[in-house]
């Protein structure tokens, strides 16, 4: 398998840089809102790097599994999530994570779709492993919405912490998130900015496959003589 060459490098203090990179109070918020998530069931986060927010989940699901494409990042996880007995750590690509169709509830990616150069597949392949009717959960850090001021220091921040960004490093903000989800199939619920000095979009929604759709249609219909 390919091997990740970029985040790698920094598995042993991801979460210190990140820190750094955003911040306390919104690493917290971001954090905070990703925990207070409920009725998860059957989860999978891709790109789960150390483990940060699969932790914050399993005490509320019935199982996850995190999954990495860096051998490094997975490493660093599985000793991290090792106390639960709820989660399962393995190296996964998420454009073709070799899972079975149909098989979890809730998908959850942070900080991977500005990252990949594709992110749409990465969404499709959450869907194909989606239950229908199951539900996505992003959060991206992002520019959008901060002052000039707080950019530049965000910006200087993650040059001294991780140097030159990855080369498919993209610029997301809620209307290009809604628009990815949208066409990879998801009905969005939302798409929104949270965090004070710096930012990340939030946003959810719910696979709909083609069955689900023709029956949504179709009820609507029976319920609507008019139309
Ligand atoms: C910015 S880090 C985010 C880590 C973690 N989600 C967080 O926010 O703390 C991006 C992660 O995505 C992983 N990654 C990059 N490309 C991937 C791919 N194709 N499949 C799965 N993981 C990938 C990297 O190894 C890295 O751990």
């Amino acid at each position: 398998m390919e091997k990740e060459t970029y985040w790698s490098h920094f598995a042993a203090d991801f979460e210190k840089r990140n820190s750094y990179v955003i911040g306390k109070p919104d690493l917290g918020l971001a954090k905070a809102k990703v925990a207070r998530q409920q009725d998860l069931g059957r989860v999978l986060e891709l790109g789960c790097g150390n483990g940060t927010y699969s932790e914050l989940i399993a005490p509320r699901t019935d199982c996850v599994l995190a999954t990495d494409f860096s051998d490094e990042m997975v490493c660093v996880a599985k000793k991290k999530l090792k106390n639960f007995c709820n989660v399962r750590v393995e190296k996964r690509n998420c454009l073709e994570t070799g899972y079975e169709d149909n098989s979890f509830d809730t998908v959850l990616m942070v900080n991977l779709l500005h990252i990949i150069p594709d992110p749409r597949s990465a969404l499709e392949e959450a869907g194909r492993v989606l239950k229908p009717g199951g539900r996505i959960m992003v959060l991206s850090f992002t520019t959008a919405g901060m002052t000039l001021r707080n950019k530049l220091t965000m910006i200087f921040r993650y040059l001294r912490a991780y140097g030159k960004p990855p080369e498919n490093n993209r610029h997301i903000d809620p209307k290009s998130m809604r628009d990815l989800l949208l066409r990879a199939g998801f009905a969005v619920e939302e798409s929104t900015l949270i965090g004070q000095r710096c930012k990340a979009v939030w946003a959810t929604g719910v696979y709909m496959d083609c069955q689900t759709c023709i029956q949504k249609i179709t009820t609507r219909k029976a319920g609507s003589p008019g139309e």
